[in-house]
């Protein structure tokens, strides 16, 4: 072979590389833009949040992550609530193909008891799911994150709304059903405290003891403070009085 023999195989050679890769680019720009001019797609890191046990009268946030699965920018129109406990927050309501953005949902457990559930609803330009649901859910427990030092104050603030309002003005049964009842059962034998009709309230003395710890508290338990108003509580004399003739009654009724 003579040398212009070479060069013209080496140019067939280049000419086929050169055509082979345009198509390969051609390909994959074609490929690029199929992907960017796919339809925004909404996806969610997860689709709800449990809170688990949380306080009364506290905010608590969480950080969804809204991920963009298809090419065109996804636009959030809108996240928003039924309620107003629950709010969210989006920094950017545009997220490029491939793309994500944090929404941050805050849940405020004001006044609320119990087990809650809320949703929230994005609205976005995902042309298959232009509405899509995120749910939180949390227990609001009045003893979540209580101190041994707060125990005793079952008198004051929030705390009295279940441990104190309801036994304003009543007496003997009734009250100890309202005041009592919660932690010492609803027939005085037991339950987060002691049974109250293991006693011989026939026996003046042992009356008395009933009648010093309902009045004054266990000196060895903050959880059972003094009930009577002289020392903070909500009660009087003739309301404790009341609570040692029920116990009494409820003792050789339990027999
Ligand atoms: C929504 C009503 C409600 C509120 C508000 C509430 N409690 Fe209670 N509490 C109860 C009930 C009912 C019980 C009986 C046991 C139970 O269900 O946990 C109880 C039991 C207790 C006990 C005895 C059981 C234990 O866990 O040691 C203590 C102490 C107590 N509460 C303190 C408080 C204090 C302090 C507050 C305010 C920070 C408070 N409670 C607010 C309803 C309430
Ligand atoms: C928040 C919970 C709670 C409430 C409400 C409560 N108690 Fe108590 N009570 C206790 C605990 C806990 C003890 C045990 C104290 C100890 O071990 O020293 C106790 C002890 C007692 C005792 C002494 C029992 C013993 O074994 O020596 C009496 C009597 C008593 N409570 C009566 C009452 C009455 C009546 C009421 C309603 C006015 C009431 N308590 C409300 C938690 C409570």
């Amino acid at each position: 072979m003579n040398p212009s023999q070479w060069k013209w195989r080496y140019s067939k050679l280049a000419g086929i590389l050169v055509a082979g890769l345009v198509l390969v680019s051609a390909a994959i720009a074609a490929w690029d833009y199929q992907q960017r001019a796919r339809p925004p797609q909404i996806d969610f890191s997860e689709s709800r949040h449990d809170f688990g046990n949380v306080a009364e009268g506290i905010k608590v946030s969480h950080v969804f992550r809204i991920l963009n699965k298809g090419g065109q920018a996804l636009l959030i129109k809108e996240a928003k609530s039924t309620c107003d406990c629950t709010t969210a927050n989006l920094k950017l309501n545009s997220v490029p193909g491939g793309g994500s953005v944090n929404l941050e949902v805050i849940m405020d457990t004001t006044m609320k008891q119990g087990r809650i559930n809320k949703e929230l609803l994005v609205i976005s330009n995902d042309p298959a799911h232009p509405q899509s649901k995120i749910f939180v859910a949390a227990n609001v427990d009045p003893h979540a994150g209580m101190s041994s030092g707060s125990r005793g104050k079952i008198f004051v603030g929030k705390c009295a709304t279940c441990h104190v309002q309801q036994g304003i003005g009543k007496t003997g049964e009734d009250l100890y059903i309202a005041d009592c009842a919660m932690c010492h059962g609803f027939r005085a034998d037991g339950g987060e405290a002691p049974s109250l009709v293991r006693f011989n309230y026939d026996h003046k003395l042992v009356a008395a003891y009933i009648r010093e710890v309902i009045a004054h508290g266990s000196k060895s338990h903050l959880s059972m403070p003094g009930f009577l108003k002289q020392v903070g509580g909500p009660l009087t004399n003739d309301q404790i009085d009341s609570l040692v003739a029920y116990l009494h009654w409820r003792t050789n009724m339990n027999r």
